[in-house]
């Protein structure tokens, strides 16, 4: 794999563990579960590699429009995966933390958030961002309210101003943005983010998208140019 230019922040929409289910004739709540263990290959493949960041899409704010038995599976595999997962954030230095409006969870997947943030919070590897009831407009008003309560009216707000006060406030800028499952669309994830990021569709779905797959969307990336909105020769004189 190519390894010289590797990206800094991964983001990754994890689509596809329901039709993964349903192909095989399982229950959707059967791919969930196939999904956490690729959520685990994935994130110590992350680690290894050296990646310093990764933020995975695990809960939209528009999923709580799913069948009541679904959501509520994916809130139980949720603490379920925080109480074991922690070991293996551990062996990997892993710090984990949550982005998104956590409050409307229970108070039981609240308290396993926090024990997980807790117990991983001295690691200095990779930074493992969940967003979990995130949605990327959410996160735009949301630190736009921050800089009104700050008493930001004042002036007019710079785009610093914004991001200083996103989810992802102290995170490398996002080089690439991963989607299995086969469609080709952001659906509100990190839309500020995702500015400038590069975009990587794969067809597998989520619990087929393992590290060799991963391996193919990294080397994708090293070999993109990134513009910036510069022409191609300016890019390759600031590189010579
Ligand atoms: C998309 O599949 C996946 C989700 C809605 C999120 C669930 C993610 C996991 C269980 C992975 C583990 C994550 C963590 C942080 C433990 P889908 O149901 O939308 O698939 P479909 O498009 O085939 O219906």
């Amino acid at each position: 794999m190519e390894t010289n230019n590797l990206p800094k922040h991964v983001a990754i929409i994890m689509d596809g563990n329901g039709r993964w289910a349903e192909s095989r004739n399982r229950n959707r709540t059967f791919g969930h579960k196939a999904g956490v263990e690729k959520t685990r290959e994935i994130v110590e493949s992350s680690a290894k590699l050296g990646i310093e960041s990764l933020t995975l899409f695990a809960f939209s704010s528009e999923n709580w429009s799913r069948p009541k038995d679904e959501v509520s599976y994916l809130m139980e595999l949720f603490v379920l995966a925080l109480k074991r997962e922690v070991k293996m954030l551990n062996k990997n230095a892993v710090k984990l933390s949550f982005i998104g409006d956590t409050t409307q969870f229970s108070p039981k997947l609240q308290q396993s958030i926090f024990e997980a943030e807790t117990q991983t919070c001295n690691n200095d590897g990779l930074l493992l961002n969940i967003a979990a009831n995130y949605g990327g407009r959410w996160d735009i008003v949301n630190a736009v309210n921050q800089c009104l309560k700050a008493g930001k009216t004042k002036q007019e707000l710079t785009e610093s101003d914004i991001e200083a006060n996103l989810a992802t406030e102290g995170l490398p800028q996002l080089d690439l943005l991963i989607r299995t499952g086969g469609e080709k669309r952001i659906s509100n994830f990190l839309i500020w983010q995702a500015a400038y990021a590069e975009l990587y569709f794969s067809d597998k779905l989520w619990p087929d998208f393992d590290s060799v797959a991963y391996d193919k969307a990294l080397s994708d990336y090293a070999l993109r140019q990134r513009r910036f909105g510069q022409t191609s020769a300016q890019v390759k004189l600031k590189h010579k």
